[in-house]
């Protein structure tokens, strides 16, 4: 088939926002940061400093209440004004579809969009104890129109052993035309002031940018589900020495799942699959707690943006798996409408629960075999969804099975930063040259959209 060669172009660029490699970039590194001075607004917040040695784990500045925090909000310039957003609000939730469409994605012409729906915004963003005033926006005075959204949802963090109560910072986001005039800070200043006030001050955030500094830094990995579509689409290129038939027998699947006892979750499986997930968790060193609603609700509440499997054998449930789905939508395409993309999600396995240490290596070897026979099967699920690719991290115990299951590394990473609170680096699944860390995994536990 032919390709629009500029179609091509756009879509590679657009995927390498989401990393999609096509080559060896095991030497990759990633950008070279400033120096701490030189971030002439992360110096001024409670954040470390690169390679500050850390010997207490915790809380940078614990001295303040939410009495000392102003009630009001930094002023913008003339032309802008703060607002929250209300997602239970139609328009509203128009208004943040259009603005992250248009302007998530570095794409100039909006060729290439997230489509980002509006169940995907309910299940991501109205989670158990959501709050409105946390869907921070700027809009222009005169037009009314959005222009700026970041937003915070509560999270119970367990970083190693101590629970910090927190907020996860997400879909931080400035129209193309209103970028480089230090929006961000203020952005972020205020939905600061809006958790401190809620007597919350500790955050999670991440981001490919590099800024001080990283709790834990991990890759991304995709493997192509319908390789002949992300061909022909541009994506990907045919290897030397390599014929399209062979690569579409290299990436092809199994008809049908192999593990005996696969199903989807019900909610009669919540506690089993709940107290499963909690013990499986306690290996990492970073993950989110979650309460039974919040498990209900991430898992089970939206059908059509996550999908979540268990393994049930004899009336006991073995494993659990769980991916999302956040597709493309291809504009101006004569043969594409979407691109279908599937992220993993949480799992468990009681796999190597016999063994008390996580990398005693007969445990490691079963949960090996284990998740690679399920993660396998999550893929066939995928692309049975008609996902054309699906996308993990070298975060929780992925690196024992991305490289088997044929996973290629991305080019980016993923920094993972925690706001006030100092802590010792986690592994992040990675070697130094950047191949997945097979021995030593990653203790992040917790996965962010
Ligand atoms: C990320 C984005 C909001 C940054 O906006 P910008 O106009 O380039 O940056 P501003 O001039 O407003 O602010 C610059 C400051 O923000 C910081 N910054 C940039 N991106 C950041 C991020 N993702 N998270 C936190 N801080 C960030 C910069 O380091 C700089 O601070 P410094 O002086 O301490 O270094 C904007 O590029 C955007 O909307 N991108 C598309 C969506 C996206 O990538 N969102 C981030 C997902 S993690």
């Amino acid at each position: 088939m032919s390709q629009d060669p500029e179609q091509a172009k756009k879509l590679q660029d657009l995927l390498k926002m989401l990393s999609l490699s096509q080559g060896d970039t095991s030497k990759l590194t990633q950008p070279q940061r400033k120096q701490f001075e030189e971030y002439k607004f992360w110096k001024t917040q409670p954040v470390a400093r690169f390679d500050e040695q850390v010997d207490d784990e915790g809380p940078i500045n614990s001295s303040q209440r939410p009495e000392d925090i102003p009630d009001e909000p930094l002023p913008l310039l003339s032309e802008f004004e703060w607002c929250t957003v209300d997602l239970t609000n139609s328009q509203q939730l128009e208004d943040v579809f259009v603005l992250l469409n248009e302007n998530y994605v570095e794409d100039q012409d909006a060729t290439f969009r997230f489509n980002y729906s509006r169940e995907f915004f309910n299940w991501s963003l109205k989670g158990p104890g959501w709050r409105k005033d946390w869907h921070v926006g700027v809009r222009t005075k005169q037009s009314g129109r959005l222009v700026a959204f970041i937003s915070a949802v509560p999270a119970t963090l367990r970083v190693r052993k101590k629970l910090v109560k927190s907020v996860e910072i997400n879909f931080l986001c400035i129209h193309k035309k209103l970028r480089a005039k230090r929006l961000t800070p203020i952005l972020i200043k205020e939905v600061t002031r809006r958790v401190n006030k809620q007597d919350i001050w500790q955050a999670l955030y991440t981001a490919g940018v590099v800024l001080p500094s990283p709790a834990a830094t991990c890759r991304y990995a995709h493997r192509p589900l319908n390789w002949s579509k992300l061909y022909e689409v541009g994506f990907t290129g045919l290897p030397a020495n390599a014929t399209k038939t062979q690569m579409i027998a290299k990436y092809t699947l199994p008809k049908e799942t192999d593990t005996p006892g696969l199903r989807s979750l019900e909610e009669k499986d919540v506690d089993e699959v709940y107290d499963l997930l909690e013990k499986y968790q306690s290996r990492f060193d970073l993950v989110q707690v979650f309460t039974k609603e919040e498990f209900k609700h991430i898992f089970l509440s939206s059908k059509n943006v996550v999908y979540s499997y268990v393994v049930e054998n004899g009336g006991k449930i073995t494993d659990f798996v769980s991916f999302y789905s956040l597709p493309f939508t291809v504009l101006n395409n004569p043969h594409y409408k979407e691109l279908g993309i599937g992220y993993l999600f949480y799992y468990a396995s009681d796999a190597d629960f016999q063994y008390p240490d996580r990398f005693h290596p007969e445990g490691s070897l079963k949960l090996r075999k284990r998740l690679n026979r399920l993660i396998a099967d999550v893929c066939i699920k995928a692309r049975d969804l008609k996902m054309d690719v699906f996308n993990a991290m070298s975060c929780q115990d992925n690196s024992l099975f991305l490289d088997d299951l044929k996973f290629g590394p991305g080019d980016g990473f993923l920094n993972f930063y925690l706001f006030n609170y100092k802590v010792r680096p986690i592994a992040g699944g990675l070697k130094q040259d950047n191949t997945f860390d097979t021995e030593k995994r990653s203790s992040v536990g917790v996965v962010m959209l």
